[in-house]
């Protein structure tokens, strides 16, 4: 034993209450601990479950990430969202295996070097890893140690992360690295969570200064208003003969950056001069509002069979018409495989 009465409380919480049953936990490898942290970066453990599976089913090791395609591992992101996080996943792994013999390496600072990862990724990963004591400070933790230590101010401003990246380091234990980081995060994700939490039921209630100061719903402070702005674009949804679509690979960076999406304006360039449509009617289909976590966009869709086109039409090297066997097994945009899915499976288009 050892460390703070904080940390010996939650471990006993734990022990009793804890989640020791998810996917990444058995076996434990610095792999299968990496890819779900990555995973697990603004999306909750329910969400992530399956993708797991799935992604580690396909890949097992980093040599076989390392030796996929980009299409095939966004493929496999597909739906959760961040995709840059898919993008720095097959980076790293191809950078593991250039630099640091095929594995990921062990100390915090080479990993937090790594594409993809910060400081807490970089920690929760060690910690788990290697069951080292290691602070680790995810929306969740920050919630739960705001409360704790009645800390002001919105933890996404770099001094409070600072105050509570220190706070943090003086609650770890002395061992049992691996559990004390499960434990604080499956604190702040079921106990003591954003609304309703269940302070009458939480370990370390006694010496928390929001619940003995009647405040808890004071902390953390939130988010000052972000400002969303609102884009509006088309997309056409272009088929072929044989219901094949047509469909583009969005430049790296930027929104849905290297997805594959429909034919759309929202770079200001016109869309249906671009692909020769002008004279072509396009039939309009009832417009989809998507909001992303700055942009709340309008996408206003058309439809239209290719056998409209003009003839002589040059295609880019990153279009490419997808049957109805393959389109399904991309990676790409919510909203494209909404509208793929409602117009061209039901009706055949
Ligand atoms: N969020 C990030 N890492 C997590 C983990 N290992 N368990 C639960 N939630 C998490």
């Amino acid at each position: 034993m050892g460390g703070t009465v904080f940390s010996s409380q939650l471990l006993d919480w734990w022990d009793r209450h804890g989640r020791k049953d998810l996917p990444w936990q058995h076996p434990r490898s610095a792999y299968r601990v990496w890819v779900s942290e990555i995973m697990l970066q603004q999306t909750q453990v329910k969400t992530v479950i399956p993708y797991f599976h799935r992604f580690v089913r396909r890949f097992a090791d980093i040599d076989a990430l390392a030796a996929a395609s980009e299409d095939e591992v966004l493929a496999l992101w597909s739906g959760l969202g961040y995709y840059a996080r898919a993008r720095n996943l097959l980076k790293t792994a191809r950078i593991c295996q250039q630099d640091h013999d095929g594995d990921l390496p062990q100390t915090p600072g080479k990993l937090a070097a790594l594409p993809g990862i910060g400081a807490s990724t970089a920690n929760a990963i060690y910690s788990q890893a290697h069951d080292k004591t290691a602070v680790i400070l995810d929306g969740n933790v920050k919630r739960v140690l705001a409360r704790y230590l009645a800390v002001p101010g919105w933890p996404g401003k770099s001094s409070v992360h600072k105050q509570l990246w220190q706070a943090a380091e003086g609650l770890l234990p002395q061992d049992r690295g691996a559990d004390y980081t499960q434990a604080i995060m499956d604190l702040g994700a079921t106990l003591c969570t954003r609304t309703n939490p269940g302070c009458a039921d939480c370990p370390v209630n006694r010496s928390c200064k929001a619940y003995g100061s009647d405040s808890v719903a004071k902390f953390p402070a939130r988010r000052p208003r972000i400002k969303i702005s609102k884009k509006s674009f088309q997309m056409i949804i272009l088929t072929d003969k044989e219901g094949k679509v047509l469909l583009e690979k969005r430049p790296p960076a930027g929104i849905w950056g290297g997805l594959w999406s429909l034919p759309a304006d929202d770079d200001g360039t016109p869309l249906q001069q671009r692909l020769g449509l002008e004279d072509v009617n396009l039939r309009p289909l009832p417009g989809l509002q998507h909001q992303l976590t700055h942009v709340q966009m309008t996408i206003n869709p058309l439809i239209g069979r290719s056998e409209l086109l003009p003839t002589g039409v040059e295609y880019r090297p990153d279009q490419r018409w997808f049957g109805q066997q393959e389109w399904p097994h991309l990676g790409l945009p919510k909203p494209v495989r909404q509208l793929l899915e409602t117009h061209l499976e039901s009706n055949g288009t």
